[in-house]
Order: structure tokens, then sequence, then C-alpha cells
């Protein structure tokens, strides 16, 4: 008997190579460990057997159940389970991840300039959005009939209240709380009535001041050219070019040798191989007697930039609108 049993096993294990199908395997399941199967008529034969041999008898038969049953089951797990939902399911295609949102290209760039002067020791102050005319303008030297309103395409929304045409009066509001010294960077949304390919009625600028004994244009430069080489690279070059601002005197516009080609000349800055970037100067006298500083006493440089033409710049974006349609196939590239 004991022969009978180690036939049985081979003998499955030898046709269980050859099952291809469900049918097949569930066949041959029934012929072997069915009710009536090979191994229960040899589990009936038992009782023939002397008394003597039936508990070896009896182990062996248990033990080759055991041994076909994982077998079977094995092969179950091949045959059935796996082709079947082979035959439906792609198991080496890449699984669907959740779509993640993020932030703005706007507000990572504006997140990248405030983090340059954050570690120059700048501290990131807000203000309102909508403005008193005071603010905006009067305390930045910049008088009711003064011609530099007329650039600002303000929208009003009283006499004395506007939608702030520039962070600059952020600037006003920090003197007027904190003696100096000061040094604050202000980012935030800025309002002007005007729509084309480089205006949109919204955009961001971030504002920066320093005020103490003694800081000079050199500090400006200095800080400048740090956050340029910072943000796009330690062999960028600037330029300081006269300009005027009512609230800075002297005052200059500052531009940056071309990023596309490294000054040599192309379209993105009309062959001029020089891109500008912000406005700046040293705080005019005017705008500290406002705040109750004593010229005199202190002296600082202010400066403001546009953080949508500097996102232009480092991505080499060429046009501002694309920054508002909310197409996701532009915003997923960041
Ligand atoms: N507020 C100016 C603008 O919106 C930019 C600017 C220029 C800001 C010079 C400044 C500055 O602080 O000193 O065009």
């Amino acid at each position: 008997m004991k022969r009978e049993i180690d036939t049985l096993i081979r003998e499955t294990f030898g046709r269980l190579t050859q099952v291809d199908s469900a049918s097949a395997l569930e066949k041959l399941h029934i012929e072997v460990l069915g009710r009536k199967g090979a191994l229960a008529g040899l589990f009936k034969k038992l009782g023939s057997r002397p008394e003597s041999e039936r508990p070896a008898l009896g182990k062996a038969l248990n033990e080759a159940r055991v041994q076909l049953e994982s077998a079977l089951e094995e092969a179950r797990v091949r045959t059935v389970s796996v082709p079947s939902v082979a035959s439906t399911i792609d198991i080496t295609l890449p699984g669907r991840t959740p779509n993640l949102g993020h932030l703005h290209p706007i507000t990572q760039v504006g997140m990248e300039i405030t983090e340059v002067f954050r570690g120059l020791g700048f501290e990131v102050v807000e203000g309102p959005d909508v403005e008193l005319d005071y603010y905006n303008f009067e305390a930045l030297n910049i008088p009711k009939d003064h011609p530099a309103r007329d650039m600002q395409d303000t929208f009003y929304i009283t006499d004395n209240i506007v939608l702030r045409t520039h962070t600059s009066p952020i600037q006003v509001r920090v003197m007027e709380k904190q003696k100096p010294p000061v040094r604050i960077i202000a980012p935030g949304k800025a309002y002007r009535c005007d729509s084309d390919m480089t205006h949109t009625p919204m955009f961001h600028q971030v504002e920066g001041l320093m005020v103490d004994k003694d800081v000079r244009f050199a500090d400006l430069k200095g800080i400048l050219t740090i956050f340029v080489r910072q943000m796009f690279g330690s062999d960028v070059d600037l330029r300081f070019r006269p300009s005027f601002f009512p609230f800075t005197e002297p005052s200059a516009e500052v531009d940056m040798k071309c990023v596309m080609c490294m000054g040599e000349g192309c379209r993105v800055c009309s062959e001029t191989g020089w891109l500008e970037i912000l406005g700046s100067g040293m705080v005019d006298p005017e705008v500290f007697k406002m705040v109750g500083y004593d010229p005199e006493e202190v002296t600082g440089f202010a400066f403001g930039m546009g953080i949508e033409r500097i996102a232009m710049l480092k991505y080499g974006i060429n046009d501002l609108r694309l920054f508002f349609d909310n197409d996701l196939r532009f915003l997923e590239q960041f």
C-alpha cells in the first residue's frame, strides 16, 4: 500500500505538469482528492490492513493528502487566477497616480525671490491690495496733480481708495510703524487698467527697502547683484541706468546681462544684450519726512520688480498671459 501511495503522488505530480486549463485541473482534483477519488479509495483500504501497520499507513496517507492539496492549490493559482486576471488586466501597466496640485509658477518664483532676500536678512511683510490714495501716491511723493499718476492707469474705488498700482505703499506703512533700521521685502499683487501682450490688469511685484545710518548706493548695487546671481547664475552682470521715480533720488533702472544670449544680442533682448528687470533708487528725503524719519540721520534704498517678468526670463516664457489662462498643459510644466 505504501507503494500505491507513492505512485498516486508521482502520477498526480506528472499530470499536474500537463494541466493547462481550469477545467482540466478541476477534473484532476476530483479524481485525486474528491469524495470518491483515488486518495479516498486508499483511506478505505486502510481498514483491511493489519492493525500494526495502520498507524504508519494512516500517517503516510495524511501526509500525502497535505502534499497533494498544496500542489493542486499551487496549480490552481497558476492556471486559474493568474491567467484569467492577466487576460482582462495588463498587470505590467504603471498604476494610475492621483493628480496632485502644486503651487502656481508665479507663487513659486515669488517664494524663490523672497527666500534669497531672507537669506540676506530681509524680513517679509505684506500690505493691503485695496489701498488709500495716501499710501499709494501722496506719501510716495506723488501729489494729486503729479504727471506720474498718468502712467499708473489706476483703478479707483472712490476718490480716496484705489487698488494699489504697485507694492511701494508697503514701504510707507512699514516705516510709519517701525523706527530704523528697516530691512524688508514685500511681495504682493498690483493692479493697473491695462491689458495686452505684456500687461495684465493684475500682476505681481516684490518691493524691497533698506534704511539705516549710512546706507549707500553701493549697498543697493551689492544686494541686487547677489540677488540676480542667486536667481540666474553666478556669471550674470548688472547695469544701472539713470531713471526717474518720484519716491527715489537718484533713481535707476536695473538691467541684467541677457540670459538667453549672454550679452551677444538676440530677439529676447531686442539685440541690446541687456534685459530690464527692476526699478530702484535711494529713498527720496521727502518720503522720509512723510513718515517722520530724519533724512539727515538715515539713508536708504528701495527697489521694485515684477515677479511675472522674472519668471518669464527664468523659464524663457514669451507671453505674459500664459500665467493667467490657467491651462493645465502650461501649469503642469512647473
Ligand atoms: N513702484 C515702481 C513701479 O511699480 C517700481 C519701483 C521703482 C519701486 C523704484 C521702488 C523703487 O521701490 O525704488 O513701477
